[in-house]
C-alpha cells in the first residue's frame, strides 16, 4: 500500500528510483513520482497511472541529481491526480508517505490559521507544508522533520528530501515498515527489502517511532523518545528479494505454478529429519495448556484460518473463533484465559491485523503468527512466528501464499491433537506421509490447468457467479469467490451448500453459473442434492470434483473440472489450484490487469 524509495548514491538516482518503484508497484499503482537534488536543486515528475507512464515522462523530461525519493501510490486521501501524486512538495521540501496521517484535518486547520495555503487534498501535502513552516522559523531540516513528525497521529512511514541538501535524507517509521539498506557509501530507504534487492543485501529495519538522518557516511536512528538506537544490520538472502516472472506471463501465472516447490519447503521445515513428527521453531506450542484459539486475519488469509478452524476442532477438539481483524479489533472482545491468539498474514504488516495482534497483548496467553515475511511487524510482535516460507508474492491475489499458510495451520492442528491425545503417534505418521506426497499431486493438478482454460472461456461471460462448499469446502468456496472477483471484476458470492435454500436460490437461473466444489468425501451426498436443486432450477452447475465424484454426481453437470484424489483432509490445499485458475484464465479471457487488478494494492498498511 504506496512502495516509498530513497537514495543518497555516487550514480544518477532517477534511474535507481524506477528500478526500485517497478519492486514496490504492487504496494499501489495509481500514480507515481520522484524527487531529486542536483547541486542543491530541488525538482520533481510525477505521472498518473502505472510506473510505465512516469518513466516515459523522465524520458522527455529526465531529472538529474544523485540524491532522491520516489514513490508508487494507492490512493487514501484524494483522487489518483497528478497533482495529488508524491512527492510533495513545499518550498524546500519534498516528501513521499506510506501510510494515513489522522490528524492532518487539524494540522491543515492549524497551517490555514497562519495564512498557509494547500494545492492538494492529501495528507501528505500537510507534512510538507508543516516541515517547510518550521525551517521557515529557523529550525535546520533535521529539526524541522523532528518537530514535524512530532506532531503527528496515525500510521506512516516518510521520506524527506531537501533544497540544498546533496546528502540528506531523513526516514520516519510508525506504523509502516521502512528500510534501511546499506550501500559501500551509498545509502538507500525502501518501504521493504524487496525494493532495495539489486542496490544491497545489508539492510536495517527501523522500529516502531524510529526517526533516521541519513548521509551518504553517517546513520543516525533514535527512538520515538529521541534517545540514539543501535538497531541490527541483517544480510537478506538474494532468494528473498527476488522478483521476477520466471518466464510466465504474469506473476500470477508463477506463483501459481510454483506451489508444489514452495510447499514442499513449508513441510519440509516443519517436519522431524524422520519425516514422522512436527518441530515448531523456537519453544514452540504446548497445545495442553490451550483451552481456545482465536484466529484473526483478513481477506484470504481470514479463509486459510476458516479452513484451519475445521481442522482444529475436528482434529483436536480445540474450540475455535475466527475473526475479520478490522471487526476484532473494534469488537473488543472478551479474551478467555488460556487463550492463544493466532493471526495469519502473508505480508505481516496489515494494518487490521497488527492492531487486533495488539488488543491481544496482556489478554491473551501467547501471541502466534503465520507470515511469509519473517521481519515484519506481525512476525516481531509475536511470541512465535511460524514462517509459511512461500518466498516473496507479488501478484496482487494472494495463491501460493494461502496454500502455505494452509500447510503451517494443518500441521499446527495435526501437533495440537497428538499434543492432547487426540491422535496417536501412527495417525500422525499417516497423516504426514500423506502430506509430504501432496506437491506429487498438486503437479498433476497443475498439468490440467488446460481444461480450467477451457471453463473459464464460458465462464468469462457471467455478469454473476455463485460458489458454493460443504464443511472444509466452504472456506475454498469463499475463497474461490474471492479471487474471481478481484481479478475478473465479476460478481461472486461463495455460500455454505446448506444455506442456498435460505435465501441465495433466489438467485438461480440460467445466466448464473453455480461452482460447486465437492470432493467425494463424506459430505458429497449433501452437497449433491444442494447441486440437484441449483440445476432442477435452470442453473448451470460447474462441478469441481475427483473422478469418482464425477462419476457419482448424475447427468446434468454444465462444465467439469477433475482433479486427483487425495486423503479428505488435503482437499483444501488442493482444490486451491483450481479456484485460484478459473480466476486467472477467467481474467485473461477479460482482459483484465491480472497482477494489479483496479483498486487493488497487496500489503494492506491502512485501515
Ligand atoms: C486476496 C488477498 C487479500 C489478502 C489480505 C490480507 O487475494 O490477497 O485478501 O489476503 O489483504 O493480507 P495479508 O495476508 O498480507 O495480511
Amino acid at each position: 500500500m504506496c512502495g516509498i524509495v530513497g537514495v543518497l548514491g555516487d550514480h544518477e538516482a532517477a534511474p535507481l528510483l524506477v528500478e526500485a518503484l517497478k519492486r514496490l508497484e504492487y504496494r499501489g499503482y495509481d500514480s507515481a513520482g520522484i524527487a531529486t537534488v542536483n547541486e542543491g536543486a530541488l525538482d520533481r515528475r510525477r505521472a498518473v497511472g502505472k510506473l510505465v507512464n512516469l518513466s516515459d515522462l523522465l524520458v522527455h523530461e529526465p531529472l538529474v541529481g544523485k540524491a532522491g525519493i520516489g514513490h508508487t501510490r494507492w490512493a487514501t486521501h484524494g483522487a489518483p491526480t497528478e497533482i495529488n501524486a508524491h512527492p510533495h512538495r513545499a518550498g524546500p521540501v519534498a516528501v513521499v508517505h506510506n501510510g494515513i496521517i489522522e490528524n492532518y484535518r487539524e494540522l491543515r486547520a492549524e497551517l490555514a490559521e497562519k495564512g498557509i495555503k494547500f494545492a492538494t487534498e492529501t495528507d501528505t501535502e500537510t507534512v510538507a507544508l508543516m516541515t517547510q513552516h518550521h525551517m521557515a522559523q529557523g529550525k535546520s531540516p533535521a529539526e524541522a522533520a523532528t518537530a514535524t513528525l512530532n506532531q503527528l497521529h496515525g500510521a506512516f512511514a516518510l521520506v524527506f528530501l531537501f533544497e540544498g541538501e546533496d546528502d540528506l535524507l531523513i526516514a520516519a517509521r510508525k506504523g509502516s515498515p521502512l528500510a534501511i539498506g546499506h550501500g559501500d557509501g551509498e545509502v538507500f530507504v525502501g518501504s521493504d527489502a524487496i525494493a532495495l534487492g539489486p542496490l544491497t543485501d545489508r539492510i536495517t529495519y527501523l522500529d516502531e517511532g524510529d526517526r533516521a538522518v541519513l548521509t551518504r557516511s553517517s546513520i543516525e536512528i533514535r527512538d520515538e523518545a529521541g534517545n540514539l538506537v543501535n538497531r541490527p544490520v541483517r544480510k537478506i538472502h538474494q532468494d528473498a528479494a527476488r522478483v521476477d516472472k520466471g518466464g510466465h506471463k504474469h506473476f500470477m501465472a508463477k506463483e501459481i505454478a510454483e506451489q508444489p516447490t514452495v510447499l514442499a519447503e513449508a513441510i519440509r521445515s516443519y517436519l522431524t529429519p524422520d519425516g514422522k513428527g512436527i518441530a515448531l521453531p523456537g519453544d514452540g506450542i504446548d497445545f495442553t495448556t490451550v483451552d481456545r484459539l482465536t484466529m484473526v486475519a483478513c481477506g484470504t488469509a481470514s479463509y486459510a484460518c476458516l479452513t484451519a478452524k475445521y481442522w482444529f476442532e475436528q482434529f483436536a477438539r480445540i474450540p475455535v473463533d475466527v475473526d475479520i481483524a478490522s471487526e476484532f479489533r473494534y469488537r473488543e472482545p472478551p479474551i478467555p484465559a488460556r487463550t492463544t491468539a493466532l493471526f495469519v498474514s502473508q505480508s505481516g504488516e496489515t494494518a487490521d491485523t497488527l492492531a487486533a495482534l495488539r488488543y491481544c497483548h496482556e489478554k491473551a496467553e501467547r501471541i502466534v503468527s503465520v507470515v511469509n515475511v519473517p521481519e515484519s511487524s506481525i512476525a516481531r510482535e509475536s511470541d512465535l512466528a511460524l514462517p509459511i516460507h512461500a518466498g516473496v508474492e507479488v501478484g496482487v491475489a494472494s495463491t501460493k501464499a494461502f496454500t502455505c499458510q494452509l500447510v503451517v495451520l494443518l500441521l499446527l492442528a495435526l501437533k495440537a491433537a497428538t499434543d492432547r491425545g487426540e491422535m496417536s503417534a501412527d495417525e500422525l505418521a499417516a497423516h504426514l506421509a500423506e502430506l509430504r506426497s501432496l506437491p506429487g499431486v498438486l503437479n498433476a493438478a497443475l498439468e490440467r490447468g488446460k481444461d480450467v482454460r477451457k471453463v473459464a472461456r464460458k465462464l468469462a461471460e457471467a455478469r454473476d457467479v455463485l460458489f458454493l462448499g460443504r464443511g472444509l469446502m466452504f472456506p475454498l468456496a469463499l475463497e474461490g469467490a474471492l479471487k474471481l472477483k478481484e481479478i475478473s471484476y465479476i460478481h461472486a458470492e461463495a455460500y455454505a451448500s446448506g444455506e442456498l435454500k435460505h435465501g441465495p436460490i433466489a438467485l438461480i437461473d440460467k445466466t448464473v453459473p453455480v461452482v460447486v466444489m465437492a470432493p467425494r468425501d463424506a459430505l458429497f451426498d449433501k452437497t449433491v442434492s444442494n447441486m440437484q436443486e441449483v440445476m432442477a432450477r435452470g442453473g448451470k452447475v460447474l462441478l469441481i470434483t475427483d473422478s469418482e465424484g464425477a462419476q457419482d454426481a448424475g447427468e446434468g453437470v454444465w462444465q467439469q473440472i477433475i482433479l486427483p484424489s487425495v486423503a479428505p483432509i488435503l482437499t483444501p490445499i488442493l482444490y486451491a489450484l483450481p479456484a485460484q485458475q478459473l480466476a486467472y484464465h477467467t481474467a485473461i479471457a477479460k482482459g483484465t490487469d491480472v497482477d494489479q487488478p483496479r483498486n487493488l494494492a497487496k500489503s494492506v498498511t491502512v485501515e
